[in-house]
């Protein structure tokens, strides 16, 4: 008998463990988003997969999920670790009808959208890294990275993939990583030592964090399309790591260091240097200084 309620809870963990089509779309309430859902055990990136499913004229709401990715991608051509069942790796279709310019809000909002996804499902609140991390206390714990195909002067289609390390030990991270990122995994345990709980029953299902995020990412899209820019930002604004700190900006022109002060209605943030000269940063990096 013990040993058959050993295995019975064995499976239920298991079976967890894997997504599915129906997990993500038991009472998903979207209207636009994950109406088609390509699910994939192993890809080279869900972006690239994306990209190929829009070229091919898919409906725009699309969303591939995969297990795992052989060639995650991240920002500035790095590689993304996308180990098997250990995160969500999830790639959003759009079509909107805006310009290339106007398309930089996609990854704003999609911040806002993974913060209150994982918030709304987890109940633990991540911070905004401008332009695309997600961190939890100081290390990252997911990434956006925004695509573009563009004809001419408008977009064709945008592809936003979401990656969140979820289920991740600190022994899935190379030493050298395990100093920058972090699991939501991790963050609970983390929690669960200081607040003395020793166990947390309630098991993190990527099902729901992936629904969490599509349900949020919907309200972004819409206020996209209505242009109602203004409410994505003062979301973003809410859930900053970065607002009101001092930074050091890497960009292609060298390194400054100042305060960021701002996030400008097309995404730039606006950081006053040590000089005293204002910056509006369309792109770059910057780290936060403790
Ligand atoms: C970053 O922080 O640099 C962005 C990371 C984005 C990773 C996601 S995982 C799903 C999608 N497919 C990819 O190849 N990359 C994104």
């Amino acid at each position: 008998m013990k040993g058959l309620k050993i295995n019975s809870r064995k499976q239920v963990l298991n079976l967890d463990n894997f997504l599915s089509p129906n997990k993500i779309r038991e009472g998903l309430k979207t209207d636009i988003l994950a109406k088609e859902i390509h699910y994939l055990n192993k890809i080279d990136s869900t972006n690239t997969y994306a990209k190929e499913l829009a070229a091919a004229g898919c409906d725009e709401g699309t969303i591939v999920v995969a297990e795992e990715q052989t060639k995650g991608r991240g920002r500035l051509g790095r590689f993304w670790n996308s180990d098997n069942r250990k995160g969500v790796w999830m790639s959003i279709i759009f079509k909107p009808d805006i310009t290339p310019t106007e398309a930089n809000i996609f990854t704003i909002g999609a911040s806002v959208a993974v913060v209150l996804g994982i918030k709304n499902t987890t109940g633990i609140l991540s911070g905004i890294k401008w332009p695309n991390d997600i961190l939890l206390v100081d290390k990252k714990v997911g990434g956006i990275l925004t695509e573009l195909k563009c004809e001419g002067n408008f977009v064709k289609y945008v592809i936003v993939g979401v990656g969140i390390n979820v289920n991740q030990g600190e022994e899935d991270f190379s030493k050298d990583i395990r100093k920058k990122a972090t699991s939501i995994k991790i963050y609970r345990e983390s929690i669960e030592i200081s607040d003395g709980k020793s166990e947390r029953n309630n098991i993190i299902r990527r099902s729901d964090i992936i629904k969490g995020i599509l349900t949020e990412m919907e309200v972004v899209y819409n206020s996209i399309i209505n242009k109602e820019i203004n409410d994505i930002i003062d979301k973003w604004k809410k859930y900053s790591a970065v607002l009101g700190k001092d930074i050091t900006v890497i960009s292609n022109k060298g390194e400054f260091t100042g305060k960021a002060e701002d996030i400008a209605l097309d995404g730039r943030l606006i950081v006053k240097g040590t000089d005293g000269t204002k910056y509006a940063l369309v792109s770059g990096e910057i780290s936060i200084k403790l």
